[in-house]
């Protein structure tokens, strides 16, 4: 009997303590929206992103797919400033991160790498700086990623090497060191993608090592 009855006084406690689940279930609208706590918006373009919406599919510059899952964040050309912050990552069914032209500095979070579905990742024209993540070799099927035009240092990470769909890199303009790699799709890669950084040219295999320089 008293087993029982404290068994019952545990489950209770259990339940007590258990986050109410629809504090939980929109975990890509809370993504959003902690990006939006992160961003300057002096344009207004995040204006209707509502936290209160059950789902953030009605907001602008949002898509999303007929489960809605986002799938888009289109947010080039409007004028934003501010960070990434790690929750990106929360937006596991995302296809295309548009970001282009603005104003977003400090480092690209390497959660980046969790967006298994990406197939564009449009950051160019911005103030990022730091290292480009190792973690993007992650990134499957992505097949569009633009750099260009920020502040990153270190070396192109050779892991990058395995990204097997990448039609289109380009990392030109940035303050990148080292050497080139020539695997893989780098070996299509024209060498525009690569101009104005502190780069020692191609890879010389076995030769010297590609972080050489940095
Ligand atoms: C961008 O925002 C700044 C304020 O941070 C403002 O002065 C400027 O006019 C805006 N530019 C455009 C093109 O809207």
């Amino acid at each position: 009997m008293s087993t029982s009855i404290s068994l019952s006084v545990l489950f209770l406690l259990f339940l007590l303590q258990s986050p109410l689940p629809s504090l939980s279930t929109n975990s890509e609208g809370n993504a959003l929206h902690a990006l939006r706590t992160r961003l300057s918006d002096p344009n207004n373009v995040l204006q209707s992103w509502d936290p209160t919406l059950v789902n953030s599919c009605t907001w602008f510059h949002v898509t999303c797919d007929s489960n809605n899952h986002v799938i888009r964040l289109d947010l080039g050309n409007s004028n934003i400033s501010g960070s990434l912050g790690p929750e990106l990552a929360q937006l596991t069914h995302l296809q295309y991160l548009e970001l282009y032209n603005n104003n977003i500095n400090g480092k690209i979070p390497e959660e980046l790498g969790n967006l298994k579905n990406l197939i564009s990742m449009d950051l160019y024209d911005n103030k990022f700086e730091g290292n480009i993540p190792k973690s993007f070799s992650n990134l499957k099927t992505l097949k569009f990623l633009r750099l260009n035009n920020n502040k990153l240092t270190g070396p192109i990470p050779r892991e990058l090497t395995h990204l097997k769909n990448l039609k289109i890199l380009d990392v030109s303009n940035n303050d990148l060191c080292g050497t080139i790699p020539v695997d893989g799709s780098f070996g299509s890669f024209p060498a525009e993608s690569f101009e104005n950084n502190a780069l020692n040219g191609p890879e010389l295999k076995g030769l010297v090592p590609y972080d050489f320089g940095c």
